[in-house]
């Protein structure tokens, strides 16, 4: 729908290696192509980087589907000072647009949508990263329902460290590495988690990148959402990952959604599947390896 420029950079969070919006210098970039997310603090804060980003007259090319955020693109962009072309295609809204001489309000934009420690939650967060201003009931139910563990574990999709927290309060603990897709989770992550146990990766938890194997025990609230529908199959990676980090033996605890369809997947993988706990439309598995 909308053709990155020739030889362009990646500069998504999503996407681990990805050079860092951030921290590009200002006015340097000729043009720039955003598929804006959903969240609107997110969002507007993408929108104000790239604006920053451009040398005046650049030109931006931010699109994102109707229903997710694209209906609000063209007044955001003109409420930073832009004059916006607008253009429809497949449920997506496409917003073009050249940098002017003058931006307003990006400064504030950036500040809405930066890291920050928050005091709510104890922990440093920015809003984009998975449940960002509140702890996930999913995840807060598999925290206390943690055993004392010991050895070498991985936490997968470890988010900004909440549940990776819960684990290192185990003195047995020897090592966690912790994954986690979103560069801003594992920025957020490295404030949080301070203990030296602790091994943190941008990486996809699924593919190879980060090696795991003969672990003790993994803990994820594995991802049900793939740029923004629903699928299985992410989690279905997830436990397959886990099975393969783990030692004959080892042990998985997992939380998920009780309607999803996790069961034949850990049933084909592990000698033993118990389900701990069924509470608040949440199902803790307990799997050995
Ligand atoms: C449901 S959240 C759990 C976060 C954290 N463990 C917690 O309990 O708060 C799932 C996490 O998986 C991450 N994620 C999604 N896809 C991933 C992938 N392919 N590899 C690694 N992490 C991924 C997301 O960024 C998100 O932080």
């Amino acid at each position: 729908m909308a053709e990155p420029p020739l030889g362009a950079r990646q500069v998504s969070p999503l996407i681990p290696g990805a050079a860092s919006l951030e921290a590009i210098t200002a006015e340097t970039l000729a043009s720039l192509v955003m598929l804006a997310p959903p969240g609107t603090v997110e969002r507007r804060y993408g929108l104000a980087l790239a604006l920053r980003a451009l040398v005046p007259g650049g030109t931006l090319t931010a699109l994102a589907p109707k229903d997710r955020g694209g209906s609000r693109l063209k007044k955001e962009l003109e409420a930073f000072g832009c004059d916006v072309r607008e253009t429809v295609k497949s449920h997506h809204r496409i917003c073009a647009c050249e940098r002017p001489e003058i931006l307003i309000g990006i400064d504030a934009a950036v500040a809405e949508g930066a890291p920050r420690l928050l005091q709510s939650i104890g922990l440093w967060s920015q809003p984009g990263v998975f449940s960002w201003d509140r702890i996930d009931p999913g995840s807060a139910l598999l925290a206390k329902s943690l055993p004392t563990f010991s050895g070498r574990g991985a936490d997968l999709g470890s988010g900004v460290g909440y549940l990776a927290r819960a684990v290192l309060t185990s003195p047995k603990v020897e090592r966690l590495a912790m994954i986690d897709i979103d560069r801003r989770a594992v920025e957020a992550a490295a404030h949080n988690v301070l203990d030296p146990r602790a091994d943190l990766s941008w990486a996809d938890a699924t593919g190879a990148a980060v090696p795991l194997s003969g672990l003790d025990f993994v803990v994820m609230n594995p991802p049900f959402h793939d740029g923004g529908s629903e699928d299985k199959a992410l989690g279905q990676a997830f436990i397959k990952r886990a099975a393969g980090a783990l030692r004959k033996g080892g042990v998985l605890w997992m939380v998920a959604n009780r309607h999803l369809p996790y069961e034949t997947t850990l049933t084909g993988l592990f000698a033993t599947v118990e389900v701990r706990i069924e509470q608040g439309g949440y199902k803790v598995f307990e799997a050995r390896r």
